[in-house]
């Protein structure tokens, strides 16, 4: 067994101190001193390290050979396959992120069902009982999963199960915060014992290639509690996010050793657990009301595919010195530039007005593509003028007014074709077709060039209605 003492590392000096300190004697941080654990012999389990002084000299390869490709357990469902890059890969270690209740176990659970048709797999929890996991079981009716259950919370129990012949192919810890090394003092859940429960982790995977699953809860201020110090050490990490008001959830690749980092997988939480979108644009299109000034769809690109979102905006008359400006599901900073290249460019005049913008349906939006989407949701509101219902809309906006072309365009107006959409407000084309109005399979497109385009569109688009109302 492993003889560890502990030091006291400040985390943002560097500084070592025997003890805890409530601030660093060095350089004056507060709450920065975290325990370490330093071990003088063998890791758990592990076998001697070959001599201390000497290292043996570390034998070199040519960047070009053969390797056999890495082997992947593929779950079977597709949300959860294509974000880790199409299957979990022996060996390697993941991070699920996400707030508290909002499915990760749930998630896991079935995935571990699942998987449990090909391979032996292992799901240990320390949040819950056997009991209530066996009830989340029958709930989500996997009953008869081969999936192996223990209630656990030792990490030195737990690796040392991991790491025998017959050991699972594939391990779920649920969750990290809950587990604990017994040669470290501080409590489950600390910086000290997240990072060292995630390192032994790591090792028993990759010396037996077991793909180990780590669940981990965000704290408040939006990190993976242990500031970040599991992403940087795991192979994926993906969060999974989602309004716990809405029914929708997405999984989202934000790191992958073996794998994009743009993809997504959308689920949909019911009373018998999380149920596949196939068809996303239609699900987060489902809602929308007619003729209400205030909204645009944006058609947006999410990893591989194309996803069509409503994005909404109030511009009201504020009682507040300072107008609020608030985002849901958007970049803050972002609407900040287009307010402001709306006002300077666009002559359109929001100063002593609130502004709330939010995306439809739970959705976050990073794209720079949505920027053409927002400002006509904004104009739209500011005008009073609804946009034709059948209208999607994509471009990046410069601060000099002019909307820029953004990538695949074609992508995007299929998707808008397939679910029934028949006009795009679009970035100039490459090609230099000088007609404003031109057809792109079934989509008539309208080039907007810079925001004074935008705004004539709505002040026509105002006097077509209006000339239909009164006719
Ligand atoms: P859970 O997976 O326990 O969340 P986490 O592990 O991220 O903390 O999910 C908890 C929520 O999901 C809880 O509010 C109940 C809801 N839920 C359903 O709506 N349907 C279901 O079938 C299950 C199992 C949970
Ligand atoms: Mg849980």
């Amino acid at each position: 067994m492993a003889k560890s003492r502990s030091r006291y590392v400040c985390q943002a000096c560097g500084a070592v101190s025997t003890r805890w300190l409530g601030r660093c004697d060095t350089c004056n941080e507060w709450n920065t001193i975290v325990e370490e654990n330093v071990e003088s012999g063998p890791p758990i389990g592990g076998k001697a390290r070959a001599g201390s002084g000497g290292g043996r000299p570390v034998s070199f390869v040519p960047l070009q050979g053969q390797s056999e490709p890495a082997r992947r357990q593929v779950s079977g469902i597709d949300e959860f396959d294509r974000v880790t890059g199409g299957g979990l890969v022996d060996g390697s270690v993941l991070l699920i992120g996400g707030d508290p209740g909002i499915g990760k176990s749930t998630l896991l659970l079935q995935v571990a069902a699942r998987l449990s048709r090909q391979s032996a797999v292992a799901y240990v929890s320390g949040e819950e009982a056997i009991d209530q996991v066996r009830m989340r079981a029958q709930r989500l009716g996997v009953t008869d999963a081969a999936v192996e259950l223990a209630a656990a919370t030792s990490i030195r129990d737990i690796a040392a199960s991991l790491d025998r012949d017959d050991g699972p192919r594939i391990a779920v810890i649920d969750s990290i915060q809950t587990m604990y090394v017994d040669a470290l003092e501080s409590a489950p859940g600390t910086v000290a014992q997240v990072r060292a429960c995630a390192q032994e982790l790591i090792r028993v995977a990759k010396r037996r290639g077991t793909a180990v699953l780590i669940v981990g809860h965000v704290t408040k201020e939006g990190t993976i509690a242990g500031p970040r110090v599991l992403e940087h050490m795991v192979d994926t990490v993906l969060y999974f996010e989602g309004d716990r008001g809405h029914q929708f959830r997405i999984l989202r690749a934000v790191k992958n050793r073996f794998g994009p980092t743009d993809e997504i997988g959308v689920f949909e939480m019911t009373d018998r657990g999380l149920l596949e979108v196939v068809n996303p644009s239609a699900l987060f299109l489902a809602n929308r009301q007619g003729d209400v000034s205030g909204a645009a769809v944006f058609a947006g690109i999410e990893g591989s595919r194309p996803m069509l979102v409503e994005i909404q905006a109030l511009v009201a008359p504020s009682a507040l010195a300072t107008p609020r400006r608030a985002v849901v599901g958007w970049d803050s900073g972002r609407l900040a530039m287009v307010l402001a290249v709306l006002e300077a460019r666009g002559g359109l005049s929001l100063a002593g007005n609130d502004v709330y913008l939010n995306v439809a349906g739970g959705m976050r939006i990073t794209e720079p593509a949505a920027d053409l989407a927002v400002a006509a949701a904004l104009v739209s509101s500011q005008m009073g003028t609804a946009m034709a219902m059948e209208t999607v809309v994509f471009g990046e906006i410069g601060l000099s007014g002019e909307v820029r072309a953004v990538s695949q365009a074609d992508a995007r107006l299929k998707e808008a074709a397939k679910l029934g959409f028949d006009t795009a407000l679009v970035p100039k084309h490459r090609q230099a077709g000088a007609d404003r109005r031109q057809r792109q399979g079934e989509i008539g497109l309208i080039e907007i060039t810079d925001l004074q385009a935008l705004m004539e569109y709505f002040a026509s688009a105002g006097g077509d209605r209006q000339r239909a109302i009164g006719g």
